[in-house]
């Protein structure tokens, strides 16, 4: 059975795997028939890219969000498809609130403040006050595993935590009305895609802070962009609707922390990431159900 990936993945458990072909590029040049196992991380697998891989049978998602891979056309060509929730929550959740104390105590304005030398009044007369979060009213858009994971450790900061999600909690215009920093939690899906329309951001109280470490295209990007330039909120960002691409409006602005989608990036969490693709691979070859199967 032949099995290519878009790339290596750290840790262990890529050893237990049997010979991978590491593709040079994606998508591939030309057709690769006898492909039965793809191993790919946040690249687009639609319809032109599973037309390259004729016998395909197993699509294997490094990550927990699949937004990338068309799954109505791998259902429909009987393609399987796994990803890799359940081992990354912690690692996103200390991101969210690294990015969250970030934007609020100013920590990157204040290290190049300190590195361009201007520094020089002492500390009791700082050029502008950063805001606590203890105390601070932290609105969490969806509140699955990551969700709950962020919501512990703002509760361990004191924050005062609600929510919105389908099922339950404010409505999604009333929890934005009211948050000091709202923080997105929900996958991207058709029905999440500008879910923070220019309209809703509107919403957001002067000086709030938006924290994503979801996925760009759940809010309008260049409406957030708008709202950044003119200073009235800030934001930590660490996904973006076009990645690697990001809005050179944002490059010079102080009230923006940017990352580039290293919420899962620790050596611990990549590494359980790749025992649960591994997993998954090796349950299909042994013709066992998969663990970790998304359908559409
Ligand atoms: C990336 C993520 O997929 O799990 C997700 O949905 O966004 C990340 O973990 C990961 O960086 C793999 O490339």
């Amino acid at each position: 059975m032949t099995i290519a990936a878009t790339q290596t993945f750290p840790g262990p458990a890529w050893d237990e795997l049997p010979e991978v072909t590491v593709l040079e590029s994606w998508p591939p040049r030309e057709q690769l028939p006898g492909v039965e196992v793809l191993l790919e991380a946040v690249v687009p697998v639609g319809l032109d890219e599973l037309r390259l891989l004729p016998h395909l049978r197993l699509v294997g998602n490094y990550g927990v969000g699949y937004d990338n891979v068309d799954v109505a056309a791998c259902g429909e060509r009987g393609i399987a498809l796994t990803n890799t929730p359940g081992v990354l929550d912690a690692a996103v959740a200390e991101l969210t609130l690294a990015l969250m104390l970030a934007c609020r105590r100013q920590l990157v304005a204040s290290d190049r403040f300190v590195r361009d030398a201007r520094w020089r009044t002492g500390w009791s007369r700082p050029e502008q006050l950063g805001h606590d979060l203890a105390g601070a009213t932290l609105g969490l858009v969806g509140m699955g595993r990551i969700g709950s994971e962020v919501a512990r450790r703002a509760n361990a900061f004191g924050m005062q935590v609600i929510h919105h999600r389908r099922s339950d909690g404010l409505p999604l215009d009333e929890l934005l009305r009211v948050s000091d920093v709202v923080s997105l939690h929900v996958p991207l899906t058709p029905e999440t895609h500008g879910l923070l329309s220019r309209e809703r951001l509107a919403l957001l109280r002067d000086g709030a802070t938006l924290v994503n470490t979801a996925r760009g295209a759940i809010v309008d990007e260049s409406a957030l962009v708008d709202e950044l330039v003119s200073g009235r909120i800030s934001a930590g960002l660490d996904v973006f609707a076009d990645e690697p691409r990001v809005p050179e409006r944002l490059l010079d602005l102080p009230n923006v922390v940017l990352t580039p989608h290293i919420a899962s990036a620790t050596v611990e969490t990549r590494a359980a990431m790749t025992r649960v693709l591994v997993d998954n691979v090796l349950a299909f070859l042994r013709g066992e159900p998969l663990p970790n199967e998304v359908s559409a």
